[in-house]
């Protein structure tokens, strides 16, 4: 079975707030896409990588990774699930079995440690695997009223972070099933869990963070910094 990638990145990163999308800051030198793409790439495996862009992107073309012969650039949606949804459909060589990885183009720390446990233990299980992180703070559920209703058992949850491991005719049915019935995807695995299957949580680094805000871009630099003595 072969194994694939997609690359959200059409996104227009509003909360950030900068003039360009935050996947094309430079954060130690490069864009923050092309950290998320050569954490992929360094995954010989992988045969082939789709890129979802923005229409018109002017940016993307001009980064060294464009370049290399196993990525494709294809044009995403208003929505990070239908952007995943076009980027499989492009992906035409593909066999329902094969397996996807789907790796936001804003998570620049994705180490190899955390891509090959993710394979290992994912490849293993029925539905497939997500890399997550056990929450930390003490987690409260709130009233309509924004006081608190109560606090929620930590033990249980789970931050989601990518990649998302799954297969790809699983996963595409998965996200069409979603789409039809109007049903909320925030990521791979909640398309997964619509169709009532449970994917495998994987324990990451929790210095694979998304770059959300611009403090989060200082912070990835750190981490970059140390990316060898993790
Ligand atoms: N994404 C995408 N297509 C969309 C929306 C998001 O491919 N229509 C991608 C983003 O480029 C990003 C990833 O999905 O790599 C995670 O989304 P998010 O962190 O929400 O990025 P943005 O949508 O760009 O940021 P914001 O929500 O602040 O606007
Ligand atoms: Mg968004």
């Amino acid at each position: 079975t072969g194994l694939w990638a997609v690359v959200p990145a059409a996104g227009q990163g509003t909360r950030f707030g900068a003039e360009l999308p935050k996947q094309y800051l430079k954060l130690n030198g490069k864009a923050v896409i092309e950290h998320s793409l050569d954490a992929l790439l360094g995954c010989c495996e992988i045969r082939g990588v789709a890129v979802a862009l923005k229409a018109d992107d002017p940016i993307f073309a001009e980064l060294a990774c464009a370049t290399n012969p196993i990525v494709r650039r294809i044009t995403g949606g208003a929505e990070r699930a239908e952007s995943v949804e076009l980027a499989l459909a492009s992906l035409s060589e593909a066999q329902d079995g094969d397996w996807i990885l789907v790796h936001d183009a804003a998570r620049p720390c994705l180490s190899q440690r955390d891509i090959q446990m993710l394979l290992a233990k994912g490849r293993a299980h029925p539905v497939g695997a997500l890399l997550a992180a056990p929450v930390v703070d003490t987690m409260k559920r709130a009233t309509d009223q924004t006081e608190v209703a109560e606090t929620v058992d930590r033990q249980v949850l789970w931050r989601a972070l990518t990649p998302q491991l799954f297969r790809y005719g699983a996963l595409r049915d998965a996200l069409k099933y979603c789409r039809e019935q109007g049903l909320p995807v925030t990521d791979e695995a909640s398309a997964m869990e619509h169709c009532g299957l449970q994917p495998l949580l994987v324990q990451g680094s929790h210095r694979n963070i998304k770059i959300t805000y611009p403090d989060d871009l200082l912070i990835a630099e750190v981490f970059l910094a140390g990316a060898n003595n993790d």
